[in-house]
């Protein structure tokens, strides 16, 4: 079984980051980030309570033995990139990056805080004008860093200066438009170190996963976000810009449907949710702040409380046939035991659940919430977390 897929079967924030993290102390040899930046923030406990949070870099960089991939799905911001790669001490036998990686410019980050931040909540971190730049093909990807990185910066500036120029014309803010030069002049001052640092591990080699596919290594696909943010969604336009899915991993790593061996969809036995957009099972009182308080329910990447609701069974159905979920797994049920009458969504209807008293086999609440989940879902196999640390997680022991 040489590959795993991890995905979020809600809206980001499942837990995907532990599951792999587990996955890399127990089973894989490859990690690939394929679609996404710097908006995921995936969070990571060891064993001793230790917390590690990852937003550009794959989680399997917490051990120094394994080999971890940026695939070419991903928009690449190389600041926060570079200093990402030293505050985990990469070495570069850790790390390959694709030269095909778009990357996310200043101006993309100003556009994105300017347009899309208080419209529809992004993270701010550019993605959506990275790829929109992307798909009408003007970006400037890794591989143009590498070969001619002076060009690549004029174009940068240029753009930046365009953007401005713009502002003013538009009577944009005048703070706002102080603070881009600010803004721009701090990432832009360490432009030619960052790419030194980037660059030494682009790879300009397409084939570069199928291969290691060939030589039987075990990969492991490390999905951000989560179906309901899907490009591809009818959440649109309260989503984000890539598609996090077994079809977006396969476009990215040259891996074909044949050779993704086993999809796992992360889900919480709850749901929370940050920015804007339809949320039917959101709570407005009481169990609301429960959840969020015993869940630290706080964005990884933004520090943005999250919006939490009742488990909707609706949207993992959907993800789990437009992904062909094998095993789900689930998260942070010691957090629903915190709640006196616990609720799902299923058929656009709210459904009673018993209490859950303990995340184990023998407890009626719990057990009663697994049977619900692998009749409404059909998956195979359900695996479940007892706690937040490194190895408190119980695979498929059904
Ligand atoms: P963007 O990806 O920054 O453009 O943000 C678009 C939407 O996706 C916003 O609602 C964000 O809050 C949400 N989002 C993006 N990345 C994540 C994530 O990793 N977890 C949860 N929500 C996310």
């Amino acid at each position: 079984m040489p590959t795993k897929i991890v995905l979020g079967l809600q809206h980001g924030d499942e837990g995907k980051g532990r599951v792999v993290d587990d996955l890399v102390e127990t089973w894989a040899d490859v990690i690939v980030r394929f679609q996404g930046g710097g908006n995921a923030g995936h969070t990571v406990y060891d064993r001793e309570g230790n917390k590690f949070v990852t937003h550009n870099l794959p989680v399997g960089v917490l051990n120094k033995h394994k080999i971890n991939f940026i695939a070419k799905g991903c928009v690449v911001n190389i600041k926060d990139l570079a200093e990402e790669i030293d505050n985990f001490n990469v070495s570069k036998d850790q790390l390959k990056i694709s030269s095909l990686c778009p990357i996310i410019e200043p101006t993309h980050i100003l556009r994105d805080k300017l347009k899309y931040q208080g419209r529809l909540g992004t993270t701010a971190r550019g993605i959506g004008p990275a790829y929109s730049d992307f798909y009408a093909r003007d970006s400037i990807l890794l591989r143009d860093l590498v070969s001619n990185s002076e060009e690549c910066f004029n174009k940068i500036e240029k753009n930046f200066y365009d953007f401005q120029t713009q502002c003013s014309r538009n009577n944009v803010d005048g703070d706002f438009i102080n603070n881009g030069f600010v803004f721009y002049n701090d990432w832009t001052s360490n432009f030619k170190s960052n790419v030194e640092k980037v660059v030494k591990y682009v790879i300009n080699d397409e084939n570069y996963i199928p291969k290691l596919y060939a030589e039987n290594k075990n990969i492991l696909l490390e999905g951000a976000q989560g179906s309901g943010l899907s490009i591809n969604s009818n959440n649109y336009p309260d989503v984000t810009s890539s598609n996090p899915s077994v079809g977006s991993a396969m476009n990215a790593t040259g891996l074909n449907h044949n050779q993704i061996d086993e999809v796992i969809g992360v889900i919480k036995s709850y749901k929370t949710k940050v920015g804007s957009g339809n949320f039917p099972s959101l709570i407005t009182e009481g169990p609301e702040r429960i959840l969020a308080e015993v869940g630290q329910e706080f964005g990884a990447t933004t520090g943005r409380p999250r919006k939490c609701g009742w488990l909707d069974l609706d949207e993992v159905i959907s993800a789990v046939n437009l992904n062909g979920v094998d095993h789900i797994c689930l998260i942070k049920t010691d957090v629903m035991t915190h709640i006196e009458e616990p609720y799902y969504y299923y058929q656009n209807k709210k459904n009673k659940t018993p209490r859950i008293k303990s995340v184990e086999l023998n407890d009626t609440g719990f057990k009663n919430l697994l049977a619900i989940i692998r009749d409404t879902t059909e998956v195979k196999q359900i695996s479940f977390t007892t706690g937040p640390k490194r190895g408190e997680i119980v695979w498929d022991n059904l």
